[in-house]
């Protein structure tokens, strides 16, 4: 992977919070940037105890708010008072970078207008940016403010409006998912629509959507070359492809992939680490069946396996599945 080109974590809800993250920085480092999921400010102006514990800088082992590595939390909120409060309270805890999340597909999100349901109604989305960078200015607040965004709600074309909105606010870095929100997760990302926008973004841009292997961010980076003069595309965001190979950033680097002894250190300190921060291992159980969805593909006999770590329902049970996949999957 080229040198100058920043390797970020992508935020997945319920899978990347901090014990994840300081796993994955402990076995397998070499991401740039680390994003939180998205937190929620509510009406009473405040997180939930969960997200104010993913976002306190004591839990986070191997990650500074400011820097490199850094973590950079993601607020979803499409009140711009609620963000300004949101952004305070973490430009105080030290960092340097606030998200927001206007990308999330889930359909009761949307119909709230907020993630994705943002790019809805452009001109309330510039009326929010106009609040929230005046807002910014006037509090003093330092922390920056980075966008992720899909390409539109239904169609790529949208992007073409949306883009000259982005461009005339200050924003950190502008990630984009290279989908519409109606393609959700699946189908193949529209990598020739990012590419086209790249001619008319003034912003730093990063990439996302399924990198599964080195060559993948080769081929984005190569196809959009002759579109990006001004080298704005410097960053490429990951999420399912390290969930299934903790090792990309690592070969991304040039280095080796992941050993099965490192893979079973690092979802073994997981499940430990879960049933510390979860009051028990029932509720790891849970997380790390999730977690298996995606790090199964990584073995040859993945799916078999699969199966039995889904169904068991006692520790014992599932380290043992666990334990036999390591030696035959
Ligand atoms: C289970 C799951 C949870 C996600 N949670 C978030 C989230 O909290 N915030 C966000 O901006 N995107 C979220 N995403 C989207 C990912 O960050 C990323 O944009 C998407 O998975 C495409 O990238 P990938 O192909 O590299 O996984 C989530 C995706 C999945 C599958």
């Amino acid at each position: 992977m080229r040198e100058r080109i920043q390797l970020e974590m992508a935020p997945m809800e319920g899978l990347t919070g901090y014990v994840f993250r300081n796993a994955l920085i402990k076995y397998f480092p070499g991401a740039d940037i680390y994003y939180t999921p998205f937190l929620v400010v509510n009406q009473h102006c405040a997180f939930k105890t969960r997200e104010r514990r993913d976002v306190d800088p004591r839990n986070q082992i191997g990650l500074s708010p400011i820097g490199r590595p850094r973590l950079v939390p993601q607020l979803m909120t499409n009140d711009p008072e609620l963000f300004l409060w949101g952004c305070q309270y973490l430009a105080d805890l030290g960092y340097e970078e606030v998200n927001l999340n206007a990308g999330c597909p889930s359909h009761t999100v949307m119909t709230k207008g907020k993630g994705s349901g943002m790019l809805e109604d452009p001109l309330r989305l510039e009326q929010f940016f106009d609040r929230i960078f005046e807002g910014r200015k006037r509090q003093r607040i330092s922390a920056r403010i980075s966008v992720k965004t899909r390409l539109g709600v239904e169609d790529a074309e949208e992007m073409e409006d949306l883009i000259g909105i982005y461009n005339r606010y200050p924003i950190a870095r502008l990630i984009i998912h290279a989908r519409v929100a109606r393609a959700g997760y699946s189908g193949i990302p529209e990598r020739d629509s990012f590419c086209r926008i790249l001619e008319k973004s003034d912003l730093p841009i990063s990439y996302n959507g399924d990198i599964l292997a080195p060559e993948d961010g080769e081929q984005i980076l190569t196809a959009a070359e002759d579109h990006d003069p001004r080298r704005h595309f410097d960053s490429l965001m990951i999420g399912r492809g390290v969930l299934r190979d903790p090792a990309l950033f690592r070969r991304m680097r040039g280095g080796p992939p992941a050993k099965r002894e490192e893979l079973e250190r690092f979802v073994e300190e997981l499940f430990e680490g879960y049933a510390e921060a979860m009051d028990g291992y029932g509720n790891a159980l849970l997380r790390m069946k999730e977690l298996w969805g995606y790090l199964a593909g990584h073995f040859s006999e993945g799916d078999r396996y699969l199966k039995r770590i889904r169904k068991s329902r006692r520790r014992e049970d599932y380290e043992q599945a666990v334990r036999e996949l390591f030696c035959f999957g």
